[in-house]
């Protein structure tokens, strides 16, 4: 195992990704896309962050990493540190210790569609699927405005906009650009790492006259399984392998494909898609991919995880979250679980977890706006949500990759375990999951990773609207493993912010 040290300084940089509008974007040291990590299962991998912006703060997360004994790791401003004023540094320091594919990006409200996301890859000398496939590719699928964040969220949450109607993104990238081609060799079979580092939009995937075989989802693998086109909702990861054509007759088109579901309206001229090409041949032409009449996307409850974990079958503790979205008396449309629309504490939970001693139990000393939950340790988790909302919604939950024991159809209401069909035996784990529209969700998982982890809707716009819930687990073993090892950086980061530890 190595050690592997990035030195990143955040900045503000030019793009123009849809060749439509040059505008400014969030890079790393003076380059937009941002850099992919590569790195290996086990190794430490330690990130020098310098706060270049001058204008916003900033804060990393690694996106589905579980920070197994390092939370104060994970990166959600105000939840475990203070965000990075605009001058100051922080180091995230870590072992990972998981393979598969991940991302990175800014956790601080509303910022990383204005750049700060990119591809986190853990290579893993043991993957077991490693016979299938000669290279692997990443990816990368997003939405992209014109606009910048700070400016869209100020008219998204507001008396003028009281339905709520998010933001509807200008254009779709494929590693940030919409001009991509990857050179392909006959007779080979590639890996594509497909994460959607979206701010919005799911979208769906196919690519022309081949078939792709998942082999991993949100870094865990799958057994191999064949499907023409699936459906990447924001934060979600997919591992595919494609076997290129044994000639170069032709080159064919992939593409990624916006679910205009998600949009209230669609306006004239979008360009939903963003086609990308497998190259066989120069010489020949690129096509324009076909017209496709109806959407069919694969369904990750079919997936079998790999290693056949079994269902935790015994539930010891059980979170129901009912969701919906409402107006509060500024007339502005919010998010709300059970009620209660987050409200970023002015203490990041994680401080207050560790300054508290035995009270970190109590969930009354994490105020009233975080919707929080205290988790005991080494607990079967049963965490049942119910959309009371119109729309998609792809949940993410940091620390874990779940179980998904149910998910409802379109209108399903909320779950009732006793007309509920029967449990999978060996369910597929994730850590993004899309419930669908009024229906419901049970995700399983065991509280064996002490930490502050936030469960929450993955669309940008809902987490500045409050579809976060903040999960306490196991706080006294917690206190034992972080006793003394809360570094300088993090101490500071909060003074700079004039925020108390505690
Ligand atoms: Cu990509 Cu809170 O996470």
């Amino acid at each position: 195992c190595a050690i592997k040290t990035y030195n990143f300084d955040v900045s503000w940089v030019s793009a123009n990704p849809d060749e439509l509008l040059e505008r400014s974007v969030i890079g790393i040291n003076g380059q937009w896309p941002i850099p992919t990590i590569n790195v290996t299962k086990g190794d430490q991998v330690v990130v020098h962050v310098k706060n270049s912006l001058g204008n916003e703060s900033t804060s990393l997360h690694f996106h589905g990493l579980y920070q197994n004994g390092t939370t104060h790791m994970d990166g959600p401003a105000q939840v475990t540190q203070c965000a990075i004023i605009p001058g100051g540094t922080f180091t995230y320091n870590f072992t990972v210790d998981q393979p598969g594919t991940y991302w990175y990006h800014s956790h601080v409200r509303g910022q990383y569609p204005d750049g700060l996301r990119g591809a986190f890859v853990v290579h893993d000398p043991e993957d077991p699927h490693k016979d299938l496939y000669d290279e692997e590719i990443v990816l990368t699928l997003s939405d992209w405005y014109h606009e910048h964040m700070p400016d869209l969220l100020a008219s998204f949450i507001n008396i003028a906009n009281p339905s709520g109607a998010e933001p509807v993104p200008q254009s779709a990238l494929v590693n940030e650009t919409q001009n991509l081609t990857v050179r392909i060799e006959p007779g080979k079979r590639y890996k594509f790492r497909i994460i959607n580092m979206g701010a919005f939009a799911a979208q769906y995937v196919w690519f022309e006259d081949h078939t792709m075989q998942i082999v991993e989802v949100d870094g865990i693998y799958t057994k191999p399984t064949d499907a023409e086109m699936i459906y990447v909702t924001v934060a979600q990861r997919w591992s595919v392998i494609v076997t290129a054509k044994n000639n170069s007759d032709a080159n064919f088109a992939f593409v990624g494909s916006m679910d205009q579901d998600l949009f209230d309206t669609v306006p004239d001229g979008l360009n939903p898609n963003v086609t990308g090409w497998l190259v066989y041949d120069d010489a020949k032409e690129k096509p324009a991919p076909k017209e496709v009449e109806s959407f069919e996307p694969f369904d990750d409850f079919d997936l079998a995880p790999y290693d056949q974990e079994s269902l935790y079958e015994h539930v010891d503790y059980q979170i129901q979250l009912d969701m919906k979205m409402d107006n509060l008396d500024d007339g502005a449309n919010y998010a709300f679980f059970n009620d209660q629309t987050y409200v970023a504490p002015k203490v990041p939970t994680l401080y207050t977890a560790l300054s508290t001693g035995p009270n970190a139990t109590n969930p009354l000393i994490y105020g009233s706006h975080t919707n929080q939950f205290v988790l005991a340790h080494n607990q079967v988790v049963e965490l049942i949500l119910n959309n009371d909302d119109p729309g998609k919604h792809p949940f993410h939950l940091h620390g874990h990759a779940f179980q998904l024991v149910h998910r409802s159809p379109d209108d399903a209401g909320f779950y009732d375990a006793t007309t509920a069909p029967a449990l999978p035996a060996t369910p597929m784990r994730r850590d993004t999951v899309l419930v669908r529209p009024n229906g419901n969700l049970v995700l399983r998982f065991r509280s064996d990773n002490p930490g502050v982890w936030l469960f929450h809707c993955h669309i940008e716009w809902h987490v500045a609207s409050g579809l976060i819930a903040t999960i306490i687990e196991a706080p006294l073993e917690m206190q034992k493993q972080l006793a003394g090892k809360i570094p300088e950086d993090h101490v500071e980061a909060c003074s700079a912010a004039g925020v108390p530890m505690e």
